[in-house]
């Protein structure tokens, strides 16, 4: 008996000894993940996170088989494939007028979500203070602390979701090593237009130590006739930027988690040495695959506005008998419906409510803020088939 509670004692004092110090200790499973679950364990239809229910093009998912039946399975170039990078390359001159080169501009990484964080580690260094504004995507603000940089939480000009260049001006100073800007924007699906690129470049011009990370994964989901507006085409941020890329978002495949990052030389260098050593590389025969199909169907992301345009037009046009207000969505498959009209709930609770009772998942908007928003509002994902969205908008409509 004596010696089961000793080795009990032992077991514990081991067991406390272990525990490591949380270096990120306020951070908690991400939301997508914890409304997912609730989604599937109460069977509601999953608006929630980002994902389509529908499949990547076929033609694509031949190509993956393919290039593993033809033995291209082991590692590929630390920075990609050439093939992939060149396709990017011509992607970029043609969509934005610039030339960017292949070997010394574009690395391809495991999703967005790798680009983010090796580029955040390549730039931000113990004390720096990094901006982002709020509503933030939730990765940002890890990779900042795991850094050791320190947060700074602007919010968006409430409703329209831009950026108040007051504050920003009045907040940023010798020790911002980093902007980070992210458009088209989740979850608001506000965008950042060619003005406010160019205003950003204006302001930067005295802060010569800072840089920015221009998250673009949504850059083929814009529905402003202009088309995107990208860090990489903007003079006076280019120089200064990375931006970053996702295929997942362009082609169905979020599961394959691709994306790829643009930089001049010197930035791509200092990020190629974090990605280097973070996950070296990226499966070999997605890369193929995407070279392949980027070579012989260029028309899918081109439209892919049009594609998305459909459904955010049937979503809203299905919920206009509902009690949620739907605020603008210039791009990205997300919308934002304020609910204070069905319930006093707050964002997380009424997701829940949402959920368990009315089978419908979504994201609240809280999660993605520093200071939670006095507004109460909900995100949807679009990105579904027109059945789910059809019988999703007739549990919304019910309530
Ligand atoms: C704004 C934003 N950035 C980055 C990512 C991550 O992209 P990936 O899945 O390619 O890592 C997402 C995914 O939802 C996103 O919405």
């Amino acid at each position: 008996m004596l010696l089961r509670i000793r080795q009990q004692r032992s077991k514990f004092r081991y067991r406390y000894r272990m525990q490591p110090e949380s270096k990120l200790p306020q951070v908690g499973t991400t939301i997508f993940t914890v409304m997912s679950a609730l989604a599937e364990r109460h069977g509601a239809i999953n608006l929630s996170q980002g994902f389509p229910d529908f499949e990547p093009p076929g033609r694509l998912v031949e190509r993956v088989t393919h290039h593993m039946a033809a033995g291209r399975n082991q590692y590929p170039p630390m920075m990609g494939i050439e093939p992939l990078r060149e396709r990017i390359a011509e992607k970029a001159r043609h969509l934005y007028g610039v030339p960017v080169d292949p070997d010394t501009e574009v690395t391809i990484s495991s999703g967005a979500t790798e680009a983010l964080l090796c580029g955040v580690h390549a730039l931000v260094r113990p004390g720096d203070e990094v901006i982002v504004f709020d509503p933030a995507y939730d990765s940002y603000e890890p990779a900042i602390l795991l850094a050791g940089g320190s947060v700074v939480h602007l919010p968006l000009q409430a409703g329209q979701f831009r950026i108040d260049f007051e504050q920003l001006s009045a907040r940023i100073s010798q020790r911002t090593r980093l902007v980070v800007i992210n458009s088209p924007h989740n979850p608001t699906g506000s965008l950042l237009y060619q003005e406010d690129l160019n205003q950003l470049a204006d302001l930067l011009r005295a802060y010569p130590q800072c840089y920015v990370l221009s998250d673009e994964v949504y850059e083929h989901i814009c529905f402003d006739p202009d088309g995107h507006a990208s860090v990489i085409a903007t003079e006076g941020l280019k120089q200064r930027s990375l931006a970053v890329f996702s295929f997942g978002k362009t082609y169905h495949a979020t599961g394959w988690k691709v994306g790829y990052c643009i930089a001049p030389p010197a930035l791509t260098t200092e990020f190629r040495r974090v990605h280097q050593f973070n996950t070296f590389t990226t499966a070999t025969p997605l890369q193929w695959a995407l070279a392949d199909y980027m070579a012989s169907d260029p028309q899918h992301y081109l439209k892919l506005p049009e594609f998305y345009r459909h459904k955010r037009d049937l979503f809203r046009r299905l919920l206009e008998d509902s009690g949620f207000e739907l605020l603008p969505c210039e791009g990205t498959y997300f919308q934002l419906a304020d609910y204070s009209a069905l319930s006093n709930l707050d964002d997380v609770a009424f997701s829940r409510w949402l959920t368990e009772v009315h089978k419908v998942a979504a994201i609240p908007i809280s999660v993605f803020c520093e200071r939670p928003p006095e507004a109460r509002w909900v995100r949807f994902c679009f990105a579904k088939q027109e059945a789910t969205l059809e019988e999703a908008a007739d549990r919304l409509c019910r309530i």
